[in-house]
């Protein structure tokens, strides 16, 4: 008899035309309508079968792979992952791939976007215009902070700090300060025209600041109030990363009370939900996690984590080798151990 075919799931509509290459290595269980997951119900789809294509939205951990024993591979749209909790997932030898690369400049678009937006009072202005109060205008009407020939702070120094920070040096003449655990080698340094400071240096010099760093529990609230306290009264903050990184609260105080002048969020650490401290306030520019969102990116991470999928599941022109694993070598171990207990 033939094999039966593998079976993924896959948790949200995405793109149907992309999602369809699916089909022809595996049964396919595709969401058709956006869905809201508790946690039994992701636990109950993993469990029957061998792969998933699933976004931020759904948190795959220890409890979910538990009761899954044919799942093999996890493929994440996005590049940040933790929605997954990698060390439950290589303990039960299933695989978890990312979307890196192809999302990079159009994440590092909306960093620029919302730094412009907030430093030169955007939302601000646009609803005032709205409001019909255009006749109060006056020569100090909505005067903000200069992006051309400004610091312009980076934490996080990956793919996507280095497109903010190419934007900056090259784009607006700005002077490149960063802060990342490890520092860049001097050619790429020099290539970026960015110097590298002690976190503490970065939050004092930055005109404006970009968090671009990846959550753990080791950058959990690591822009807190003590940290906001640092930085310039004229300086804007702008988040593209995780919600977590940024203490919200003392952030809104900082903003309502004029120690910060503006900030720029993409991310929330309860998202959907946005503190109400942010939303009354007029000097932040809030979007709705739409750091990867032109139409061109969300069809290539599709893409990426459709590949990703197929090779991990052992199918299609690139069998067990996905173009973007995270957890590779824990799961080889993971699955020799247990060859080896058979
Ligand atoms: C978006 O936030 C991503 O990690 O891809």
């Amino acid at each position: 008899m033939a094999e039966p075919r593998p079976r993924v799931w896959v948790s949200q509509p995405l793109f149907d035309d992309i999602v369809a290459r699916l089909e022809a290595h595996f049964d396919v269980d595709a969401a058709s309508a956006i869905t809201e997951y508790a946690p039994a119900e992701i636990a109950r789809r993993l469990a029957e079968v061998d792969g998933a294509l699933v976004t931020l939205n759904e948190r795959i951990d220890a409890g979910a792979v538990a009761g899954a024993p044919r799942l093999r591979a996890v493929a994440n749209v996005a590049v940040g992952h933790n929605n997954l909790d990698l060390d439950a997932l290589s303990a039960a030898g299933v695989l978890a791939t990312n979307t890196p690369d192809v999302l990079t400049d159009t994440t590092a678009d909306l960093g620029f976007a919302l730094l412009m937006a907030a430093a030169r009072r955007l939302g601000e202005s646009e609803r005032w215009l709205r409001d019909g109060r255009w006749g109060q205008w006056s020569f100090s009407t909505m005067l903000g902070a200069d992006i051309h020939g400004s610091t312009l702070g980076i934490l996080g120094m990956g793919r996507i700090g280095r497109g903010i920070a190419r934007r900056g040096a090259h784009g607006f003449g700005m002077r490149v300060v960063y802060h990342n655990r490890s520092r860049l080698p001097d050619d790429v340094e020099a290539d970026l025209g960015a110097t590298w400071l002690d976190f503490d240096g970065l939050l004092t010099e930055a005109d404006h600041l970009v968090l671009v760093l990846p959550y753990s529990e080791q950058t959990h609230h690591i822009v807190d109030a003590a940290a906001l306290a640092r930085m310039k009264p004229t300086a804007t903050l702008v988040n593209v990363a995780r919600g977590g990184i940024v203490d919200e609260q003392a952030l809104a105080e900082a903003l309502s009370s004029g120690r910060l002048a503006a900030a720029g969020l993409d991310v929330f650490e309860g998202e959907p939900a946005v503190r109400p401290e942010l939303l009354a306030l007029d000097n932040v520019v809030l979007t709705p996690h739409i750091g990867s969102a032109s139409l061109a990116t969300r069809r290539a991470m599709v893409s990426l984590a459709v590949d990703n999928l197929i090779a991990a599941l052992g199918a299609g022109p690139h069998a067990d080798d996905p173009p973007s694993p995270i957890n590779a070598d824990a799961v080889v171990k993971t699955r020799k151990a247990t060859d080896r207990k058979r």
